[in-house]
């Protein structure tokens, strides 16, 4: 596809030219056909054969429109008593030939300066484009290492060698684990001070094990169409990935490096220092618990992060794994959606929907997915109403509440006491620990926000646009 591609370019050049060739002789072909015609007409009326005529163009020791003089001339000198209307006569027809010829080179001109100047054009347009390419490529390739390492934010990450460590095969050995996903493991690691008395800066690596690789040995052992499929594999992981790794936006975790391993892949971010909401929403050492305004706060910044996914991505990036382990904290407590993208970088990075953690996961995963097996826009909007439902209750989906309502599920006993409109079952519905502090009115208002989101049609849930202006507009 690539060489195709690459020569495509000296195609379009050659058959232009090919063209330009071809529509040149014509217009040739077409004017030389035309003396011929013409002149014999001329020759006839002239006393001139025809036959003579031509053998003078075939001969081509005399420029042709000499050959029209000499023509008259000889009739002249062969004709002394023609009539004076004869000399008339021909002299009009020599000047309507000039003037006919006049307007064929003019013609042809037109043509030949309008293929040149298009000819023109699509070369110096070639040009440019690989010239933008070369020098794209020098501008990332200032981030690239020999080593394959791609540095995607380098304020963080001055250096390559920083993250040399990671390919070493005990790199992470002493490195603390904070966390474990879907992909692999997740550590915590310490850059190397730039300065002296400079502030220690911390990093998350994301380690994601390759789909055929288990370590060395597994990739060795593979046959020739494995490994090839793998390296494909590896190269489209890397070209998705590369993508994720421009993208910027307040309230999404940007990737800041990327290291290909042997047999994994290492994803590079700043490391939250305050965590996951899914950790912020349980009371912290000294019992305390995220106040209602920081939560509102957080819900805005994940509609805002959304809608940047969903609008301004041109094609539109749909998360497919919103929760509140994949919403991160930073220093400021703003929302930052972390693992967008990934699910079309890795698509086994969803695998683990079906294993033992299954419950917590597919509470956030829209009914209709079940049926389509498409992850849509709307799905994520889903997922989102389900972490609204959660900030303002306090109730993770698997919260085992559940299984003393009636209802199967954080949404249906949303639904059903929203609908009711019972003003003290309402109240019921609030988070016990952000309860009584005087922001029942926006809670309830969020909740119901959350009960649009979660609509069975995925056709009647706002967008995630709609969802961040209502948020908006409730006032903290
Ligand atoms: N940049 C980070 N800063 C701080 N903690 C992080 C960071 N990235 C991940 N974590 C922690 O690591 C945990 C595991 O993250 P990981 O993304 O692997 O799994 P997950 O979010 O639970 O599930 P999923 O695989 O669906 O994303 C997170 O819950 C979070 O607590
Ligand atoms: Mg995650």
């Amino acid at each position: 596809m690539a060489p195709a591609a690459s020569r495509s370019p000296l195609l379009v050049v050659l058959l232009l030219a090919v063209a330009l060739v071809l529509l040149v002789s014509a217009v040739e072909c077409y004017s030389g056909h035309h003396d011929v015609a013409r002149s014999s007409a001329v020759a006839r009326r002239s006393g001139l054969g025809s036959g003579q005529y031509v053998r003078h163009r075939r001969t081509g020791a005399v420029p042709h429109r000499y050959v029209l003089a000499e023509s008259r001339n000889s009739t002249r000198n062969s004709n002394h008593s023609s009539p004076a209307g004869s000399n008339a006569t021909s002299s009009g027809e020599e000047q309507q030939g000039r003037h006919h010829r006049g307007h064929r080179h003019r013609v042809r001109n037109w043509i030949i300066g309008f293929v040149v100047g298009s000819l023109t054009g699509v070369i110096s347009g070639l040009a440019m484009s690989v010239l933008f390419r070369l020098a794209l490529n020098c501008l990332r390739g200032l981030y690239r290492s020999k080593s394959g390492t791609v540095i995607f934010t380098p304020k963080l990450i001055k250096r390559a060698e920083h993250l040399a460590f990671l390919r070493k095969d005990d790199g992470l050995a002493s490195v603390a684990v904070i966390g474990r996903g879907g992909c692999g493991e997740v550590y915590k690691a310490q850059l190397p001070p730039e300065a002296e008395g400079e502030e220690p800066r911390f990093i998350a690596i994301k380690k994601i094990k390759n789909r055929a690789g288990d370590g060395r040995g597994a990739q060795n052992n593979l046959s020739d169409e494995e490994s090839r499929l793998l390296d494909k594999w590896t190269r489209q992981i890397q070209s998705e990935i590369r993508t994720v790794g421009h993208i910027r936006h307040r309230n999404l975790l940007p990737l800041a490096a990327h290291v290909p391993g042997t047999d994994c892949h290492y994803l590079v971010y700043e490391f939250m220092k305050n965590g996951s909401l899914h950790n912020a929403l349980k009371p912290n050492a000294g019992g305390e618990v995220l106040p209602w305004p920081a939560r509102l706060r957080i819900a805005v910044g994940i509609a805002a992060g959304l809608e940047y996914l969903h609008v301004s991505q041109r094609p539109q990036i749909i998360h497919r794994d919103l929760k509140p382990s994949n919403i991160l904290l930073d220093d400021d407590m703003e929302a930052r959606i972390a693992d967008f993208g990934l699910a079309r970088a890795i698509p086994d990075s969803n695998t683990h929907m079906t294993t033992s953690n299954v419950a917590g996961t597919l509470g956030y995963i829209a009914p209709e997915y079940h049926q389509t097996l498409k992850f849509t826009a709307k799905c994520d909007v889903y997922s989102f109403g389900v972490i609204l439902a959660v900030l303002g209750t306090g109730k993770e989906p698997t919260d085992p509440f559940f299984t003393q309502v009636d209802d199967v599920g954080i949404i249906m006993w949303l639904r059903r006491v929203i609908k009711d409109g019972n003003p003290a079952a309402q109240a019921e519905l609030i988070d016990d620990a952000i309860a009584g502090a005087g922001y029942e009115e926006q809670i309830l208002l969020v909740l119901r926000i959350a009960v649009f989101c979660t609509a069975d049609d995925p056709k009647e849930r706002p967008t995630a646009k709609d969802v961040r202006c209502m948020l908006s507009q409730i006032k903290s």
